[in-house]
């Protein structure tokens, strides 16, 4: 249950060892977990840590459920909330591979309805690429326990397309301080483009 790592073509990428469940490469072994198919992966690309190991997630905008497989190879247990219906029900088929991946076919604006049964969780990792990004992740925080660690995926075109995207990483990174104490915001690029991950923690 680690996030390794393994080198292709003189590049190092992160790789876990779960089951393959689209159309990745498997080298050693391991699922290759490529930082143009996900922004988790992108994020430990560039440098950033993220606890998985043994963890409860709260995974906001589970979508096909790419990117919650990966987290799910690692942590204890992946509570990934998705509202609509058609990424739902892909990511359903992907929760049939991995028994510690939770989908939750819920909205993250209105948290009271995952509440039984999320709770004190280790990590909440969002990536809802819709506006109001800050908004969901106060809205979520009772359920990160003290000094739990916190990554908001910010699509800055989501907030604004017109506004510069590092106004609108700062922006959600004020809002956020309401809720958790606001470590850094760090760029996807070259990745992906106009968005960032603030991290945090409760
Ligand atoms: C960028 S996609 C997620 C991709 C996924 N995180 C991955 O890396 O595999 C964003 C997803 O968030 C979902 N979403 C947006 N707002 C949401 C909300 N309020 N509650 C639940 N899901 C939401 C969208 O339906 C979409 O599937």
């Amino acid at each position: 249950m680690t996030v390794g790592w393994v080198d292709v073509d003189g590049e190092r990428y992160p790789a876990t060892d779960g089951e393959k469940v689209r159309d990745e490469r498997v080298v050693d072994g391991l699922r290759l977990w490529h930082p143009r198919r996900s922004k988790a992966s992108a994020a430990l690309v560039k440098g950033v840590d993220i606890p998985l190991e043994d963890a409860r997630v709260l995974y906001l905008g589970g979508g096909a459920g790419t990117t919650p497989s990966y987290f799910a190879d690692a942590a204890r247990a992946v509570y990934a909330v998705e509202f609509a219906p058609s990424p739902a029900s892909r990511l359903v088929d992907v929760a049939g591979t991995r028994d510690r991946l939770f989908p939750v076919f819920a909205d993250a604006r209105k948290p009271s309805v995952y509440a039984g049964i999320v709770e004190g969780v280790d990590v909440l990792y969002q990536d809802v690429a819709t506006r109001g990004q800050a908004d969901v992740a106060v809205k979520n925080a009772p359920f990160v326990r003290d000094g739990g660690r916190v990554y908001v995926v910010v699509k800055a075109r989501s907030e604004d397309v017109t506004a510069e995207p590092e106004e609108k990483y700062e922006e959600v990174a004020d809002r956020m301080e309401d809720a958790y104490d606001v470590d850094r915001t760090v760029d996807l690029s070259p990745f992906y483009d106009d968005h960032a991950v603030v991290i945090a923690r409760r």
